[in-house]
This record gives structure tokens, C-alpha cells and sequence, in this order.
């Protein structure tokens, strides 16, 4: 496909589909005037993480990612009452922009913005009750560390999804020199080899590109 006609299909099937949001279209509006990068989930994609989460009737989910907040404002829509999202931001002028965007959304009361690097916060949330599902969105060098808390922090038979497996076909690129592909390489090969997870991968080509996620179950 041209990139004319698969921006032609994303737009008619994120028309038919997904619609439009006002919450979720200045949330990404609010990111672009911070002049934050625009690499949040498709509409397409964050629909997906949204009737993922429903699927599986998830309570709890964690987010390692946050950015503007766009991926977190379609999971939390998908909670039941009572039901929550932690996610984690490293820089704490990003995670103001997500606040405010969350706040807009309406789900504010569901989401728990955690501010600092996953590797110090994470351990922070050892034995809280047990994630169902667990959205990894955040510098691909730490892919495998995230999925090792992924495991840790999600329940059995819980839901992981990696954002960014595919850059393009990058990722098959075993000479790279790129440390972002190396992380998301490496973290292909424990959904392999770690026996706590069970796992495939979807390629995506929407207005984000061509790139794809990784789906995993938790033993
Ligand atoms: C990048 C990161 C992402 O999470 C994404 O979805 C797209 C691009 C990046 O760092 O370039
Ligand atoms: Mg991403």
C-alpha cells in the first residue's frame, strides 16, 4: 500500500469507528501546543487497549508511559466502578500536561499519576493487589525490565501488550546499532524464552506508520 491509501483506510475506519471525542482530540491537542512528541496510540489502537481492557473485565491496570495522558484516558473509560489506573511518567512537566488532559476526560478520580522512572517506581508498587492488565509504552532500552515488573506486579492469566514492536520492520535488524531496537529485540526474545509469558504480535499500519504490539498472557 501507498501511504495515501493507508491514511485513507485509517481515516474511514477511525470515522466509522471510533468517531469523534472532544476529551480525547484536546488531549492530543493540549500534548501538541506543550510541543510534546506526537507518538500517543492511534484512535484505532487506543480503542483496542480500550475493549481489550473490557474484554477481560480488568479493575486494575497499569500504564508505564504516560505522555499526555491520550492511551490512559481510553483505558480508564473501560473501568468498572471502583476500578483504576496507575500509570507511570518519568518527566514531571509531561505528567502535568496528562494531569490536566485526565482532568478534562473526567477520569481523574480513576487514575493515579505516578511521576519518576519505572525502575524506582515500580518496585514501589510490590505488593499492591495484582494488575490485570499491563500497557508498556515507555523508552524501549527498558522494555525488559518493564516486562519483568509486568510479570511481578500482573496476575495470572492477566493481559500484557508491548506498544512498538515493528518500527518499520527495524526491528528485524539484528546488526543494529540503535539502542531502542536492541530493547525492543530483546524484549521479544523473554516473551520467548520467559516461561511466564505466552505471546504474539500484531503488525499495524495506521497514521502512526507501520509498526505493531506484542500481546502477552501471564502464566
Ligand atoms: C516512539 C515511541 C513510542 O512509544 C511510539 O509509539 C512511537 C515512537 C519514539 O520514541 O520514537
Ligand atoms: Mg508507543
Amino acid at each position: 500500500p501507498t501511504r495515501e491509501s493507508w491514511m485513507r483506510l485509517d481515516d474511514y475506519l477511525t470515522d466509522v469507528l471510533v468517531g469523534h471525542d472532544s476529551a480525547l482530540e484536546s488531549a492530543v491537542a493540549v500534548q501538541d501546543a506543550a510541543h510534546l512528541p506526537s507518538i500517543e496510540v492511534a484512535p484505532l489502537n487506543g480503542k483496542l487497549l480500550h475493549l481489550l481492557a473490557r474484554m477481560i473485565r480488568a479493575r486494575r491496570i497499569l500504564e508505564i508511559g504516560t505522555l499526555g495522558g491520550y492511551s490512559t484516558i481510553w483505558m480508564a473509560r473501560a473501568l468498572p466502578e471502583g476500578g483504576r489506573v496507575v500509570t507511570i511518567e518519568a518527566e514531571p512537566d509531561i505528567a502535568q500536561v496528562a494531569q490536566s488532559n485526565l482532568l478534562r476526560a473526567g477520569v481523574a478520580d480513576r487514575v493515579e499519576v505516578l511521576v519518576g522512572r519505572g525502575e524506582h517506581v515500580l518496585p514501589t508498587l510490590s505488593g499492591t493487589e495484582p494488575f490485570d492488565l499491563v500497557f508498556i509504552d515507555a523508552d524501549k532500552e527498558s522494555n525488559t525490565l518493564y516486562l519483568d515488573w509486568a510479570a511481578r506486579l500482573g496476575r495470572s492469566g492477566g493481559l500484557v501488550v508491548v506498544d512498538n514492536i515493528g518500527r518499520e520492520a527495524r526491528v528485524t535488524d539484528a546488526d543494529t546499532d540503535d539502542s531502542q531496537i536492541q530493547g525492543v529485540r530483546a524484549s521479544l526474545e523473554m516473551l520467548r524464552d520467559d516461561p511466564r509469558f505466552d505471546a504474539t504480535a500484531l503488525q499495524t499500519l495506521d497514521r502512526k506508520g507501520w509498526d505493531g504490539i506484542a500481546l502477552a498472557l501471564l502464566a
